[in-house]
């Protein structure tokens, strides 16, 4: 047995890529994307084939040349279609980062996003609508929640986020770990041979929800090397990039599981407030820094793509 599938026997294992090819040859059986892998693959080979392909189909359907955030959208749900072709679970796809701290233009968002996997026709209960975890974002995925649309409240640095999210009845978390681990190794604050912080988070994370017997599933993202991988297993999911899922198919190391749910809390948490969620974050430099960046991260390569469609549709 290699470590994949050693792996597999305690956790769901994710694709973390937009790229059907790779989603092809790794046979996952859910995947994830995000605006910055959704860049990758309109900047690849057959970038260019997709983008043909979403132009055609949106021209005949409205009679006239579509505009930039039109082939932006159906871009997406059509990416989403074809991953869906190549898996049997579910795949997220990502509301536009610049919304996230807007409620309303979220669920706006999430709705349009809907419709159009209802239009190619997809079945939407295989779609999780990814969200970012601000304040604003949560009380999105709570309503969107309530409407049936599921969701996946990303960009998960601190405790507080994901309780929110729990409370909430988020239908699944992306704590991530790599990005918490840049943050301390790039101020010196973690040496080689310490536990690494990102890790941390996501076991502190696991405790927390499972002891409060929320149906939420965890999904740790964002890795740096294996070993945060295998010290997560056990985790309800985890969602990897492809050269990580090659790395641990070509391993034999054994892969035991190390996340056990707790007994559950005799009392329940109170609510989080809004007040009170925004406090933690104030208080916690590397959370409020993380998010922060996460999302300008995102809406930067959403901006990158947005020229990249104006730059097809000028040549036209
Ligand atoms: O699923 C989240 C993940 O794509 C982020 O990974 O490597 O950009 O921190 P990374």
């Amino acid at each position: 047995m290699n470590t994949l599938e050693a792996l597999q026997q305690y956790t769901r294992v994710v694709a973390d890529t937009g790229q059907v090819d790779e989603i092809r040859q790794l046979h996952p059986e859910e995947a994830t994307t995000n605006p910055s892998l959704l860049l990758k693959v309109f900047q690849s080979d057959s970038g260019r084939q997709l983008l043909d392909k979403v132009y055609e189909a949106l021209k005949a359907k409205n009679n006239a040349s579509p505009s930039v955030s039109a082939i932006a959208q159906m871009g997406l749900v059509w990416v989403a279609t074809e991953i869906l072709l190549c898996i049997t679970g579910r795949v997220s796809i990502e509301v536009e980062a610049r919304l996230s701290f807007d409620t309303q233009a979220m669920i706006q968002a999430a709705k349009r996003l809907v419709q159009s996997c209802k239009d190619l026709g997809i079945d939407t209960r295989r779609i999780l609508i990814k969200i970012a975890s601000t304040w604003e974002g949560i009380q999105a995925a709570r309503e969107l929640e309530r409407l049936g649309i599921a969701c996946n409240a990303t960009l998960i640095f601190h405790e507080q986020q994901a309780l929110a999210c729990a409370q909430a009845g988020v239908t699944l978390i992306s704590p991530f770990v790599g990005r918490i681990y840049d943050w301390y190794v790039a101020r010196g604050l973690w040496k080689e041979g310490e536990v690494d912080p990102g890790v941390q988070s996501v076991q502190r994370i696991f405790t927390l929800l499972k002891s409060q017997g929320y149906k939420t599933e965890i999904m740790g993202a964002s890795f740096r090397n294996i070993d945060e991988i295998l010290a997560l297993v056990g985790c309800d999911r985890l969602t990897i990039a492809p050269k990580f899922l090659k790395q641990l198919a070509e391993s034999t190391e054994p892969a035991e599981c190390q996340l056990k749910a707790p007994a559950l809390a005799k009392e329940k948490l109170p609510p989080v407030t809004e007040a009170g969620f925004r406090w933690a974050l104030n208080q916690d430099p590397m959370a409020t820094e993380k998010l922060s960046d996460g999302i300008r991260l995102f809406a930067q390569d959403s901006v990158k793509l947005a020229q990249l469609i104006q730059a097809y549709l000028d040549q036209k």
